[in-house]
Formats: C-alpha cells, structure tokens, sequence
C-alpha cells in the first residue's frame, strides 16, 4: 500500500516583527540573528490565536467536503495544549464541522509529536484504506522576553490530511528512532514559558541525528547520496543547517552543494516565521516542496523529526507524479502579514499571560477565519468569522 500525505496546510497569524529591530533592541549585533541564528521574521501570535485557532486555520485551508465525509481520525500534536484534560482536537473537530463518529485526541512529545501522529494515522489508513486522517502540529513558541531563546521563538501549524494513494509524499516502512529521559527543553504546568539548556539542547539535537542517521543507513544501505533533500526541524534555521553538515560531509562537492541548495528552498518559510515547535518539520517540507525548481516524482526525501525531552526518528518519503497539483503557495500569506514594532511585540507577549483569567478579547483587527473571543467561565470562547 502507498499511503502517506495528500496535503499539506499552513497557517500563521497576520503579524510579525523584524529580526534586525529586535537585536537592535536587545543590544546585540543584527548578524547573530540574521545570521548566527538564522532568522529574518518573528511571527508574533496574538492572543486571539492559540493552538485551536491556528490548526483550525491550517485544517480549513485544505480540507474539502468530501475529504469530510471520509476522515475518521484527528490528531493534534501539540506543546501549546489550552486544557489539560480535553484535547485540542475536539474542539477543532467541532470548529470544522467534521462528522461526530470519528477519533479525536491530542499527542505530546514536545516537537516530536506531529512525526507519531502521522505515523499513527499511517496505520490507521493501512486498516482502513478508504478513510482519511487529519494530522494537525500546532504551537506557540515562547521563551520570554529578553531571554537566550526569544529569537528562537514563533508559531503557526501545519495541518496535513494522510490518505491511501496520496498526491503528496509517500511515508516509507524505514523510520528509525531514538529515545532518551533527557532535560535539555521542558516546561513545568503552570509555567507559560519553556525552561531551556539552549546550547545542551543544541547538542543533544545533532547528537539524535547522528544516532538515528547512522543507524538509518547501516538498516536500509541507503546513504545521504539517495536522497534528493533531506529535511529537519527547525527551531532556528542553522540549528538544521548544521545537521545537514554532518551529514553531507563524506560527500563529493557536487552532492554537497545539491543537498545545501535544497535546504535553502526548505527553510525559506522557518525563517520568516521561527519555531513552529511540532510543525516545524513540515513546514520544511511544505517550503521545499513550493519553492525548489528541481523536484521531481519519484524523488526521495529524508525527514529528520526531533523533540525535545527526548525523541527522534528519522524516516523517507517518495515523491509522487502529481505532487505539484496538490501544492498552494504560501509566499503570499507570509507577505501579506503586518510588521509590529518591538514595543508592540512586547505588549502582545504579555498579554497572552492572561490567557487564563475569564475575559473578552477584541477580535476586530484579526483576519483570521477562527479566533478566539474570550474565556468565560472557564470555557474558552471561540468564533468562525
Ligand atoms: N555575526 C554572525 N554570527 C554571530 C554573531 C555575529 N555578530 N554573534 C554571534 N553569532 C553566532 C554564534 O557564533 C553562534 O553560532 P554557532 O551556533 O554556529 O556557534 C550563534 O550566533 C548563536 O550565538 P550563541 O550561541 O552565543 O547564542 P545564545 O547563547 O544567545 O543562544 C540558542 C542561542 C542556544 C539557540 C538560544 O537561542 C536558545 O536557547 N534557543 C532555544 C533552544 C533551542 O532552540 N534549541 C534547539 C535544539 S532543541 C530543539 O530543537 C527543540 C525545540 O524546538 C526547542
């Protein structure tokens, strides 16, 4: 059976502020971000999105009434979880009108999780051809203002609808992981911003890949030369920049600079908008995918997929002949967006500290086709415009 992603959804909120502006701010030279970091954008989420509007966002921009009628799974993975008993899929479920005898349920494991969901949802569709899946990662990262991490913050989702016979990517029986009990990234209950050991994490992250690669290449004979991209999560674009060194250093110049030239096209979108958490993976795919002229079915491609805590896997996919119908473009949405400045940035941070008290929220200036209106009563409040 050839099952795997048959589209691919993105969504990220309207605003954004300046890299350059907010190093200025910071006293630190622009080129650590633009550069050292990797990073030209910031998406700014404001408190009228959070991980239920903005995978609704994702979901709304690719799913038809027909993909409706046949998805019977909805999985949110997500860090950015707004209770800690009823999953974000539930109400996401209801917010897109999908059918009522389906599964719905959330998973965590830091940015790991949207690789289970689509595995899960990959043994789903091999039970039951001809329904569908509805894999949603959707995250807030947030740091604090004027810590390490806070340039390695952002936020979006990326919904992606897993089917029998998929337009997109093929999934491959080839993952390999690696698990380990590891603090490098964590955040305690009550907390609204991650504890990290940034450059701990930083470590442990090429650490996972060499394992898993390693181990990838000794199980299935396939080297870095088989693949025509490989892809990484990205909390910041040179974090999988490095990655990629380690793995394409035995390589000969010209394989080395088709592989660098391919990251290029995958992280035009992280760079833009930062950590997506558990979308940042497909978030690279989805830049690939709609900015390299050089794709072709039948290409492989490897996905390296990590979180924190500490889980990795790295897995292929396969190319498929009508992948480029099924693509939209995105540069768009992401030009569309409007830049705050960094006082701005600043007010919408420590706002969305209050996300839990009861109150109404102004939805007027967000475009967005789901927001959330308030919270009363404990209950979160959330509107289709
Ligand atoms: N021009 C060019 N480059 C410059 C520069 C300049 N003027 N000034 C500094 N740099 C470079 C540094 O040399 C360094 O490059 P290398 O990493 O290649 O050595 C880079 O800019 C960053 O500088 P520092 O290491 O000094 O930065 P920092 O100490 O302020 O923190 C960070 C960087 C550790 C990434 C921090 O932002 C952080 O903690 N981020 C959150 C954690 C994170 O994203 N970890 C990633 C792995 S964990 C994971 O992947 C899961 C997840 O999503 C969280």
């Amino acid at each position: 059976m050839n099952i795997g992603i048959d589209k691919l959804g993105f969504y990220t909120s309207h605003l954004y502020v300046e890299m350059a502006k907010l190093a200025k701010a910071r006293e630190v030279d622009p080129n650590k971000y633009l550069i050292g970091i990797g990073q030209e954008k910031m998406a700014v989420i404001p408190p009228t999105q959070d991980a239920v509007t903005l995978a609704a966002n994702a979901a709304a921009s690719i799913i038809t009434k027909e993909d409706m009628e046949k998805i019977d799974l909805v999985i949110v993975a997500t860090e950015s979880g707004v209770d800690n008993s009823k999953s974000v899929a539930a109400y996401v479920s209801r917010l897109l009108g999908l059918r009522k005898d389906i599964r719905v349920l959330e998973l965590k494991q830091a940015c790991y999780a949207a690789t289970a969901g689509l595995q899960l949802a990959k043994g789903h569709i091999a039970l039951h051809p001809d329904k569908k899946a509805l894999v949603i990662g959707a995250d807030i990262a947030r740091y604090g203002l004027k810590t390490a991490g806070e340039p390695t913050q952002g936020g979006g989702a990326v919904a992606m609808l897993v089917a029998n016979d998929p337009q997109i990517l093929a999934l491959q029986d080839d993952s390999v992981y690696y698990a380990d009990d590891i603090m490098d990234f964590w955040r305690p209950l009550a907390a609204t911003e991650a504890l990290v050991d940034g450059k701990y994490s930083a470590g442990i992250y090429l650490d996972f890949f060499a394992k898993v690669f390693a181990r990838y290449q000794q199980e299935t004979g396939l080297t870095a030369n088989d693949f025509k991209a490989l892809l990484f999560h990205l909390p910041y674009t040179k974090q999988g920049l490095k990655a990629l060194r380690v793995a394409i250093a035995s390589l000969d110049p010209t394989k080395q600079a088709q592989l660098l030239a391919e990251f290029e096209a995958s992280k035009q979108y992280s760079k833009v908008t930062g950590n997506l958490y558990t979308g940042s993976l497909y978030l690279s795919l989805l830049s690939l995918l709609e900015n390299s002229t050089s794709l072709c079915p039948g290409d492989r491609l490897g996905l390296f997929s990590y979180g924190s805590g500490a889980q990795a896997e790295f897995y292929s996919g396969i190319l498929q002949p009508k992948f480029k119908e099924a693509l939209g473009d995105h540069t768009k949405l992401l030009a569309h967006r409007k830049e705050v400045d960094v006082l701005e940035y600043e007010k919408i941070f420590e706002s969305n500290l209050k996300h839990e008290s009861d109150r109404e929220l102004d939805i007027t200036s967000d475009p967005a086709q789901f927001v959330l209106a308030g919270v009363k009563e404990n209950k979160r409040q959330y509107i289709k415009q």
